[in-house]
This record gives structure tokens, C-alpha cells and sequence, in this order.
């Protein structure tokens, strides 16, 4: 069943899509802003615009079908290798983003978490973040993960320093540490893995992004550059995750 988002009436068609097997857990990264906006002979800074775009139809489309955990990476810990005003207009476009999305995203019980060391991003930045987090803290809706001054490596060696200091403390014993534990100090502590991860713009890679969650996720590259991701191409994502055989090391039932 479609879930009516408030404010909106799009029309999403569900066809050859399974609804009892979506995945829960649906991870993006959003890729080929700056080769979009070339192609067409505009700035970046256009690219990045019509990426904001893309997201908040992807957001709503994701909390109408039923997903109830979206992760996208919007600012990596490697993106502060970008030139300055690029970094700034990405902060300017994720602050303005938050300020006019934010009423309706909690109207329809969206969540709004973020992974990642926000406390090194501009302040009014963080302050904007945090504020969005509080709002919707108790909401029940789609669970909406904000990768931001994020990186997997950064987020393993921060659960490491974490362990660590619980174990010095006598609050962990080192026999008890197995994987379920060790995830309960990720920024992902409360989701489950993505079993599915997107990637757009046709690259190959994971940039860092979610490497100790996405162990056995699907992973989807889609030729198209971010801004031209639309709610189609998510529902077709979604279709060859469906079509995906999932063994996690193991071997086809037939065969057993
Ligand atoms: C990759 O495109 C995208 C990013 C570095 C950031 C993702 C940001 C957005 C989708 C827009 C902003 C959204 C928020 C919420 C702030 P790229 O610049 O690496 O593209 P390229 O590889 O073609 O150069």
C-alpha cells in the first residue's frame, strides 16, 4: 500500500515489483553532480542544485513504498579535498535543504539521523542538523540517514576508540566483543545493514562508504548521474535487488 504523503499527490506505479520482499534498508551514493552539470555546459554548483532535487523526490518516494531505512552519503570526510567555495555551497545547499524540508518531512513521521562527525562542520551547519535531528526524534515514519563528514574507516577506527574505552572501564569484557557487539558502536548502531546500495553516475566503487555495513548489500550501479535519479529509477533499483539471488556465502537451496 502506497503510504499519502502530505502535500504531494505523485503517482507511483508498483508494477513487477515484489512489496512482501522490499528491502529495508536502502543506501545511496549520490554520484555524477558535476558530470551532470557539464554535460550541459553549467556550473557544478548547478549540478549539486538539481542533486537536492533529486533527493527530495527520492525521500518521499522512499517513505511512500514502505522503505523504512534511507542512508545517503551527502558529504564524504575526503569531500574537504574539494575546493573551498564548492565545499561552501555544499553546506550552504545541505542548510537550506534542511530549513525548507524540514516541516514536511516530519508531517509525514519522517526521522532525520545523521552519520558521521558533524561537530567538524560549519556551525549554523550542524546547528541546522542537530535542530532537524531533535524535531524528529520520535517519529516513526522512514528512518532518513544523512551521511555527512562521513567515512566508513573513520567510523571503524571511531567504534575501535570506543571498545576500548569500555573495556579499560570494565564495561565490555574482551570476550564478549563479536560482530553484533562491535556494530552497536557504529554511527548505525539502530538500523539494520543496507541490503541494498545504489550508486549512480556508472563508478565502480565504494568511496568509503558504509564498508563494515554493506558486507553482503546488494550493490546497484545505475548509469544515470545523480540529479537525473528519479523515483522510477529508484522503483527500478529496487526490481533487480528483487531478481538478485542473496546466498551470504552459502550455496542455492536446490543444491543443498
Ligand atoms: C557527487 O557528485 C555528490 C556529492 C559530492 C555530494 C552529494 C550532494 C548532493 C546530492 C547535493 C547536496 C545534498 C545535500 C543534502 C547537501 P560529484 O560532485 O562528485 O560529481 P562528479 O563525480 O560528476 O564530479
Amino acid at each position: 500500500m502506497i503510504k499519502i504523503w502530505k502535500t504531494h499527490q505523485n503517482k507511483i506505479i508498483l508494477d513487477n515489483l515484489d512489496k512482501d520482499r522490499l528491502p529495508l534498508h536502502v543506501a545511496i551514493i549520490m554520484d555524477g553532480n558535476g558530470r551532470w552539470a557539464r554535460q550541459r555546459g553549467l556550473p557544478r554548483t548547478m549540478g549539486h542544485r538539481s542533486g537536492v532535487e533529486a533527493l527530495r523526490g527520492i525521500v518521499r518516494c522512499a517513505s511512500q513504498i514502505g522503505i523504512k531505512y534511507l542512508t545517503v552519503y551527502a558529504f564524504s570526510t575526503e569531500n574537504w579535498k574539494r575546493p573551498q567555495s564548492e565545499i561552501g555551497i555544499l553546506m550552504s545547499l545541505l542548510k537550506e535543504y534542511i530549513r525548507l524540508e524540514l516541516e514536511e518531512l516530519h508531517r509525514n513521521d519522517v526521522k532525520i539521523c545523521v552519520l558521521g562527525n558533524i561537530h567538524q562542520l560549519p556551525k549554523d551547519v550542524g546547528e541546522e542538523v542537530i535542530y532537524a535531528c531533535e524535531k524528529t526524534k520520535n517519529n516513526n515514519g522512514l528512518v532518513f540517514n544523512l551521511a555527512l563528514n562521513y567515512g566508513g574507516r573513520a567510523e571503524i577506527i571511531q567504534a575501535f576508540q570506543g571498545i576500548l574505552h569500555d573495556i579499560s572501564n570494565n564495561n565490555l569484557a574482551r570476550e564478549d566483543l563479536n560482530e553484533e557487539v562491535f556494530a552497536k558502536y557504529l554511527d548505525t548502531a539502530d538500523c539494520p545493514d543496507p541490503e541494498l546500495v545504489i550508486r549512480t553516475s556508472g563508478e565502480m566503487r565504494l568511496s568509503n562508504f558504509l564498508l563494515w555495513q554493506a558486507a553482503y548489500s546488494e550493490i546497484v550501479v545505475v548509469e544515470e548521474c545523480w540529479p537525473d535519479f528519479n523515483e522510477e529509477s529508484l522503483l527500478d533499483t529496487i526490481r533487480i535487488y528483487q531478481n538478485r539471488e542473496r546466498r551470504f556465502g552459502g550455496i542455492k537451496k536446490v543444491e543443498e
